[in-house]
């Protein structure tokens, strides 16, 4: 397969690299090719002749989007455009990464793909009107919403944690927050199987189980052995920039749709931590 991965330096970028290295990669950053560049972006899609194409290239600071509008539309919305239409000049098929922040929060049962989106943030209207373009630019598209990333390679949720409980006995984590944690390289090797399936439209894939970023913390802080003590406080104890969904939990069953299904999180978190057994990452039903 060829396949050219914007997003390559990212943390589910990274793991992107590990997964498709025995095929004929094409990797970049955004010193490669910006996505406000759309000549740049044509000419690399031309360049590289992908099958597909991995937009995981995002200005993903949901706070600093609140500030900075016009990176979050400029990147995430009319860059992911440019992708778009130069994956359409080329007859590449496109995988563009989305995430389960264009909810609002106020479901309360797993979101379905077909669910109405309706943002709280700078950051998920940025991907929600991206989506609405893309499916109308690429009819084939296939758009993967996730969540809670972690991982090596970057700054993320549980490496926060390890630190914060390093260093002090007590620490505060919000208990109203609801969402599914996603270990990247399951998520890398998921978005491998469904570019072999052919998949498209809108496809939901999270590690499996949901939990409280409080209770994701509990985990973190007993599988790694730590004495601290995790204390559980609300949002609006600790309000931040941007409006965060109260539940953004992903159904699985349009994953489940192409037989692929994802391992636990507290299983891919004892993985991360190097503490637990190495697990099939999707299993084929
Ligand atoms: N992290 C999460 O919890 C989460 C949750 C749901 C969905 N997602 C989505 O999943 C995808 C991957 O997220 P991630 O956490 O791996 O992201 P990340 O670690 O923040 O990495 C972002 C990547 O995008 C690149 N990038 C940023 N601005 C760019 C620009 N203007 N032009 C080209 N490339 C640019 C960065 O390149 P440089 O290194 O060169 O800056 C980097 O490779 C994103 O689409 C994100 O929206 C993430």
């Amino acid at each position: 397969m060829r396949i050219t991965v914007f997003g390559a330096s990212g943390l589910l970028g990274q793991e992107l690299v590990k997964e498709f290295s025995g095929e004929q990669l094409t990797a970049l950053s955004s010193k490669d090719a910006d996505l406000r560049d759309p000549s740049r972006i044509r000419e690399v899609i031309r360049g590289s002749r992908p099958e597909w194409i991995i937009l995981a290239a995002a200005y993903t600071d949901v706070d600093g989007c609140e500030s900075n509008r016009d990176v979050a539309f400029g990147v995430n919305t009319q860059g992911a455009i440019h992708v778009a239409l130069a994956a359409r000049e080329a007859g590449s098929r496109l995988i563009f990464l989305s995430t389960d922040y264009l909810f609002d929060g106020k479901k309360g049962v797993p979101y379905e793909a077909s669910d109405t989106r309706n943002p709280i943030s700078v950051y998920g209207e940025s991907k929600a009107q991206a989506e609405e373009r893309l499916l109308e630019i690429l009819p084939d598209v296939c758009i993967v919403r996730t969540s809670w990333l972690f991982g090596h390679g970057g700054p993320c949720f549980p490496a926060t944690i390890l630190k914060l409980a390093a260093a002090r006995p007590e620490i505060a984590v919000v208990n109203d927050q609801r969402g599914c944690p996603t270990f990247t390289p399951d998520l890398a090797s998921t978005l491998a199987q469904l570019c072999r399936k052919s998949a498209r439209g809108i496809v939901h894939a999270t590690n499996s189980g949901d939990c409280t970023r409080y209770e994701f913390a509990i985990e973190i802080v007993r599988a790694s052995g730590m004495p601290t003590t995790v204390k559980p406080v609300t949002t609006a104890e600790f309000p931040r920039p941007a409006r965060r969904p109260a539940y953004s939990v992903l159904s699985a069953d349009s994953l489940h749709a192409y037989n692929v299904r994802m391992p636990e999180w507290q299983h891919a978190l004892r993985r991360y931590l190097g503490s637990g057994p190495a697990a099939p990452v999707s299993v084929v039903l």
